[in-house]
């Protein structure tokens, strides 16, 4: 028999208040071996509808009244005990005085439990161990998660966990995850089965992926003249290499000297009469040139960059991924942030015309991680940032080829509002920046007043689970990432003895 907490004194639109009875039964502390169960914010319990089906309360405000402890309650959803099934929201409402019970553990079970999906848990119900959190992984990977939360709450190993426990109970299931791994953190986290670690100097995202405006945008040319000179020097440079060798991939480090070439060729010769050439000296129109060749300099120069972007040594990035049988794909990309957007703006591409291509029967799904999105998805930096734009491609579009975007922030309000709004399904840490709540709170549908209020007091490892891929929101202790990440809080050292001497 279902503990009895108290009776409906109220009903208000989406809001049901809840009598209790007897407070020593609310705070009745269950002992399941050294397990502790108990009603409080946040918290679900349930009453019955003249149907017969359970409709779901979650706990938003205990206070204690002068008619005695009221709880004040929002409408989750209903659990149909025939069907074992929840759904969430109601068009029916309980009766007055109807009895209002704790949830037991076996339908708390039901409600999280998602069926028919393979084994994939988040972690265990906040309010009671014994249940497993569920979720949908058509959903998790097949849409786009958001996983928020400051610095320290989580967000790094709740990722880990999550992947870890998928691959490791579903070996069969063909998807692949790479990481962007922007601070280093990701290579200790997997099995050496499990995952292939890309160092950034193996990296291979070829720049002749970039069609010609796509290289005005690179090299940041300016309409006037930078970009119709750009454009004609790359022409010739696609057409050259294509003679001369059959190969579109044409050479990066050749570009300066077509440059300069087209400079001869335009400018004002004093030994050449024509008056219809063009009237500039080669002094000013290298002057007009000059900003785009700078930054094309500052390219070429960066050789870590350039062996990325323009080898032809060995098979492209995602090449290597297609064929590998492993399951993970750690790219580090702990580089500065232009070369960071530079490779990004490649890497998105390339994924979006090689699933946009991809073989209808060819069903492998691909989970792209995120890692400190902020960095790159910034969209007030617009002049600098490549990377946003296929990215906002693959945010859109990306479902339909089989690409799920695993966006991990701890600055969730700098992101670009249309990437974070196509978020499904959302887990969010300890998140206390109130420009952060707000912005999570404006984009997101999150089903009740209390979790948006307990974002700011959870603790490490417990997050809010809520969208598409849940089947009810819940407060998740979140699964034991094993091995971890190398993500340790650090710890201030021992200042040494300065040495005799010195
Ligand atoms: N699921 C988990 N399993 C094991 N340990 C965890 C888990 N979640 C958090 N921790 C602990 O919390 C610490 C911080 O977590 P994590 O590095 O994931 O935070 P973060 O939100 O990614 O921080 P940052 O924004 O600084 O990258 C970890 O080093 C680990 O000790
Ligand atoms: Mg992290």
């Amino acid at each position: 028999m279902a503990q009895i907490l108290g009776i409906i004194s109220k009903i208000t639109g989406s809001r049901i208040l809840v009598k209790i009875g007897d407070v020593t039964e609310m705070n009745s502390v269950r002992m399941n071996s050294f397990l502790l169960r108990y009603v409080s914010v946040g918290s679900l319990i349930g009453t019955k509808l003249v149907d017969g089906r359970t409709l779901v309360l979650s706990v938003e405000e205990i206070l204690d009244s002068d008619q005695g402890i009221i709880v004040t309650t929002s409408i989750s959803g209903i659990y149909d005990d025939a069907l074992r099934k929840f759904t969430f929201g109601t068009n029916t409402y309980p009766l007055i005085n109807e009895k209002v019970f704790a949830l037991d553990t076996s339908l708390l079970k039901s409600i999280f439990s998602v069926k028919d999906q393979g084994r994939s848990t988040i972690g265990t119900y906040a309010y009671d161990p014994n249940v497993q959190v569920g979720y949908n992984p058509n959903i998790l990977f097949g849409k786009h998660l958001g996983v928020f939360g400051n610095t320290g709450s989580g967000k790094t190993c709740t990722v880990v966990s999550i992947i870890q426990q998928y691959i490791r109970n579903n070996p069969n299931k063909d998807i692949k995850y790479i990481i962007l791994d922007v601070n280093g953190e990701y290579q200790s986290a997997f099995e050496t089965d499990e995952c292939e670690y890309i160092a950034f100097s193996d990296l291979r995202f070829h720049h002749t992926i970039l069609d010609i405006p796509e290289y005005g945008k690179l090299f940041r040319a300016s309409e006037g003249i930078q970009y119709p000179a750009l454009r004609e020097c790359i022409r010739n440079l696609i057409e050259n290499s294509f003679f001369s060798t059959n190969d579109e991939m044409w050479d990066l480090t050749r570009l300066p000297n077509e440059i300069d070439n087209w400079i001869q060729n335009h400018a004002y010769s004093k030994n050449k009469n024509s008056n219809d050439k063009d009237q500039f000296s080669i002094n000013q129109i290298s002057g007009y040139l000059r900003s785009m060749q700078l930054r094309i300099d500052g390219i070429l120069n960066d050789e870590e960059l350039l062996k990325v972007i323009n080898s032809t040594d060995s098979e492209g990035t995602l090449e290597r991924i297609k064929k590998s049988n492993k399951k993970v794909f750690v790219l580090n990309m702990q580089v500065s942030s232009d070369s960071l957007d530079i490779v990004l703006y490649l890497l998105f591409k390339s994924i979006y015309q090689a699933k946009e291509h991809r073989d209808k029967k060819h069903r492998s799904h691909l989970s792209l991680i995120l890692e400190e999105a902020h960095r790159y998805l910034n969209p007030d930096v617009k002049d600098t940032k490549l990377g946003n734009y296929y990215i906002d491609k693959l945010a859109r579009e990306g479902r339909k080829f089989g690409i799920g975007l695993i966006i991990s922030s701890q600055v969730p309000s700098m992101l670009s509002y249309d990437v974070v709004s196509q978020c499904n399904s959302v887990i969010m840490h300890k998140i206390t920046n109130k420009r952060d709540m707000e912005f999570l709170r404006n984009v997101l549908r999150i089903s009740s007043e209390s979790m948006y209020q307990q974002m700011s007091a959870l603790e490490k490892q417990y997050a809010l689970v809520c969208g598409e891929a849940f089947p009810s929101d819940a407060l998740v202790k979140i699964n034991n990432a094993s091995p971890l990440p190398d993500s340790n809080d650090p710890e201030i050292g021992d200042i040494q003895p300065i040495a005799d001497g010195m």
